[in-house]
């Protein structure tokens, strides 16, 4: 699917809306795609029989993660490579769904929940965002020869996976808090948990490109993640963050102020300040910032605004904004329900009726929503 030679964004193009039959007048926006010591465990049987997860008993791992005696105690968190292979199996049940064990790391602040319903849309979300690059699973300019690739949050690790298949002679390592990889993969992957906003135990110098791709609200310190990529990257290798923003957009205001889609925006900024891992990271050019000041260099930006929903006329961008609300359908409460409910404290009812709007706006062809996305590459000097 990559292409190792494609230092071109795939194209951006504008896309015309298809006349929706009562569509508002409104023109068509453009709309562009191109398209400390680290708690590290191998997975337990990621290469054998898939995990049964263990989960809690409802209220036994109540995310209270404001809980300052929480189990996961500091000294837990820190140490490293300690033996995780039963406590990552612990996981939170909140409102019928699991989260990942608040041994695994991160305080068991991660917004997302690890049940098979999100692992399918984190799957969607894989092929949308290889979409999204025209096909391709990076952008940076990356040498046939690498050897040692690592993939940061690599969720299902579907995309490790395919990065595997397209260079058979280079290891693959996805990390994540969650065991959710498949036990079916190429030779050459290998799935780790790691808590990566702990100290990492790689070597430095040691890889040839680190790939951190949609981990917005999963992070609090993107500073340190970028300083402890390039430590751990070789002279000249590359480091690639594919972010998105949780703020829809039109450019010809065709979302409402009172839809669910405009509160979209709100609901995670509010959440990712109180779990104090911003959702924000477009508008605060967290990547740039972040990776400028690490270190690296020949810094490349790219912005991609992707359209939700089937409303672009042309077939690539219409396809894609399907992709994404297909998606998004798959599990719309496990996107919203830990930030609505654990962390706002909002009632589940009124998610209910949220969500009903929002799942209507996706579907209704007249509102023209994209979602901004950001792709930053960047190099480690060979001086380095
Ligand atoms: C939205 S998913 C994206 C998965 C994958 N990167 C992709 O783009 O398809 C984010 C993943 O990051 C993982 N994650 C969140 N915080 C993490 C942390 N501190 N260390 C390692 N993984 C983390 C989550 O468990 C989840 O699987």
């Amino acid at each position: 699917m990559a292409n190792p030679e494609t230092p071109e964004p795939a194209a951006t193009e504008p896309a015309a809306a298809s006349p929706e039959p009562a569509a508002s007048a409104a023109p068509a926006p453009a709309a562009e795609t191109v398209a400390e010591a680290s708690t590290s465990a191998e997975v337990p049987g990621a290469t054998a029989a898939p995990i049964e997860a263990a989960p809690l008993e409802e209220g036994e791992g109540d995310g209270n993660f404001n809980d300052a005696d929480s189990a996961l105690g500091e000294g837990d968190n820190a140490s490293s490579t300690a033996s995780l292979t039963e406590s990552i199996l612990e996981y939170r049940t909140l409102n019928g769904r699991t989260y990942h064990s608040e041994r695994s790391g991160s305080e068991g602040k991660y917004w997302g929940p690890n049940d098979e319903r999100q692992n399918e849309a984190m799957d969607m979300n894989h092929h949308f965002l290889t979409l999204c690059l025209g096909g391709k699973l990076f952008l940076a300019p990356l040498k046939d020869d690498m050897e040692k690739v690592l993939d940061i949050g690599t969720g299902t690790g579907l995309w490790a996976i395919d990065m595997a298949d397209e260079y058979p002679n280079c290891e693959v390592v996805g990390t994540d808090l969650s065991p959710i990889q498949p036990s079916w993969c190429p030779p050459n992957v290998k799935f780790e948990i790691d808590d990566c906003e702990q100290p990492w135990t790689y070597a430095p110098n040691s890889f040839d490109y680190i790939h951190i791709r949609y981990m917005v609200g999963g992070i609090a310190d993107w500073h340190k993640l970028f300083r402890q990529a390039y430590t751990a990257l070789k002279p000249g290798g590359w480091i690639e963050s594919f972010e998105v923003e949780a703020d829809y957009r039109s450019d010809d205001d065709t979302i409402p102020h009172n839809s669910s889609m405009y509160l979209w925006q709100e609901l995670f900024t509010e959440g990712g300040k109180k779990l104090n891992r911003p959702f924000t990271i477009l508008s605060d050019d967290t990547q740039r910032k972040g990776i400028e000041e690490a270190g690296f260099v020949d810094i490349t930006v790219k912005e991609i605004k992707v359209p939700m929903g089937s409303w672009p006329a042309d077939s690539r961008l219409k396809e894609i904004g399907q992709w994404a609300q297909y998606t998004l359908e798959q599990d719309l409460e496990g996107f919203v329900m830990f930030m609505w409910n654990t962390v706002l404290g909002r009632s589940l009812e009124e998610m209910q009726v949220f969500l009903a709007g929002y799942r209507r706006e996706l579907r209704t062809r007249s509102i023209h929503a994209y979602l901004p996305q950001r792709v930053v590459y960047a190099r480690k000097p060979e001086t380095a």
